[in-house]
């Protein structure tokens, strides 16, 4: 297995299983807007997610069902604008693909045609075959979502980690598998034990991105603002912050307000 890196001028679905047999780990990060999928994609990360935890970070929904998939492809058009060298996977929100396959289907050339994004995202395994069976066969790349999916949260109850039993493992496993066999380009796997991970990643050749699935995932995902500080209030262990723009923001927006309740800004520099 070699580690040299090879340089991607635009990623591919062909570049991500590449990029796993080389051994290169995967970055995937969400953004929603046309800003910070400018710095995201410039930033070179390879997979740029247009999740439906647009509902929760950008709506301020308590879930991802309530997010429409006209509002889900504002948002992805948004992103692909600003893109140009990432893979733009969109997530098919609730209640566009559940009830049957060719309602799937609309769904996701809707995304596709009106968009412009490169692949789609659904959450789920056996259920939900026959509707990835048939965007696929439409030649549109799919990629799966198992584990703790955030749209089943009312069946789950609780946010906690998911497959921790044997039965609940080999039910991810199978799912997984049979994912890439009707040939999904990669597999979410969110909130899981990391042994249970490297059990899937191990046994498929398409990439596992991890969120919460520890260190064993092909890749890694997380929602661009988590990751940036600025939901505070949201602390899981698998977590990493590289800033904490909440407090970076408050205190810049507080000196503006001082600055103009002072009558420092604008100062006669900055005006005409
Ligand atoms: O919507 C989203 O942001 C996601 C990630 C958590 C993987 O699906």
């Amino acid at each position: 297995m070699s580690t040299a890196k090879k340089e991607y001028k635009r990623v591919t679905v062909k570049s991500l299983v590449e990029m796993k047999k080389n051994g290169e780990k995967i970055s995937m990060l969400t953004a929603y807007d046309y800003s910070m999928a400018k710095i995201v994609d410039s930033a070179k990360v390879d997979i740029i997610l247009v999740g439906d935890s647009a509902s929760n970070v950008m709506a301020g929904h308590e879930t991802t069902l309530p997010i429409t998939l006209d509002q889900m492809i504002y948002h992805a058009t948004s992103v692909i604008r600003a893109v140009e060298r990432a893979l733009v996977v969109v997530d098919i929100p609730f209640g566009s693909y559940q009830s049957d396959p060719k309602e799937a289907l609309r769904s996701a050339i809707r995304i596709m045609k009106e968009s412009g994004a490169h692949a789609v995202k659904l959450e789920g395994g056996e259920e939900i075959k026959e509707s990835v069976k048939r965007i696929l066969n439409a030649g549109i790349p799919v990629m799966g979502h198992l584990g703790l999916t955030p749209q089943s949260i009312y069946k789950f109850g609780t946010y906690t980690v998911r497959a921790k039993e044997e039965s609940e493992a080999e039910k991810l496993i199978s799912d997984a598998k049979l994912l890439e066999k009707i040939g999904c380009f990669g597999i979410v796997l969110e909130k899981i034990p990391a042994s249970l991970t490297q059990k899937v990643s191990e046994k498929l050749s398409i990439p596992t991105i991890g969120i919460g699935g520890g260190k064993h995932a092909d890749g890694q995902v997380l929602v661009i603002h988590d990751l940036l500080g600025m939901t505070h209030e949201f602390n899981p262990r698998f977590l990493r912050r590289y800033m904490n723009l909440y407090e970076d923001m408050g205190n810049a927006i507080s000196q503006y307000v001082t600055d103009v309740k002072t009558k420092s800004f604008p100062s006669d520099d900055e005006q005409y």
